[in-house]
């Protein structure tokens, strides 16, 4: 039977109705049609999915639904400025070259997100770690990796 949760997506206060089997990742590509979160192997192995819930990255393939009620989550629509203008992190991702097929992108930039808004100067062995949960098929790693170096300096400078 469907259940009531209320919580913050993308910086608005939002009611849905969710079964309570549900995965977060259900919830936002089936019900809320936000397609911008990827399904990969559904089992919490690739990082696709990944979304930031309370500022914190998960994999929403096996996030229970019911674990969002009153929580703040942030998806890679979320990123995107009130005049459509790209975060940093996704300008940094396209001028480094970080985006190939880009189906790993939403959640390496999820990731990456999580990592930056922790620890704004990581190194680079601090970054590979914060992203190890994240596959990309193209094996793009290199790129990916300046790509937030590239951002973190970005952030830094304002
Ligand atoms: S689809 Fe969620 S970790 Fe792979
Ligand atoms: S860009 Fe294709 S999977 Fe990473």
């Amino acid at each position: 039977m469907k259940q009531k949760i209320a919580f913050v997506l993308n910086g608005n206060k939002i009611e849905v109705e969710v079964e309570p089997h549900w995965t977060l990742l259900h919830l936002l590509r089936e019900s809320l049609e936000l397609s911008g979160t990827k399904p990969g192997c559904g089992e919490g192995e690739c990082g696709a999915c990944t979304v930031l819930v309370n500022n914190k990255a998960v994999n929403s393939c096996i996030f229970p639904v019911m674990e969002i009620a009153d929580a703040t989550v942030t998806t890679i629509e979320g990123m995107v400025g009130s005049s459509g203008e790209l975060h940093p992190i996704q300008q940094a991702f396209v001028e480094q070259g970080a985006v190939q097929c880009g189906f790993c992108t939403p959640g390496m930039i999820m990731s990456s997100r999580a990592l930056l808004d922790e620890n704004p100067n990581p190194g680079e062995g601090e970054i590979r770690h914060a992203l190890a949960g994240n596959l990309c098929r193209c094996t793009g790693y290199t790129q990916i990796i300046e790509a937030v170096e590239a951002a973190r300096e970005a952030l830094r400078n304002g």
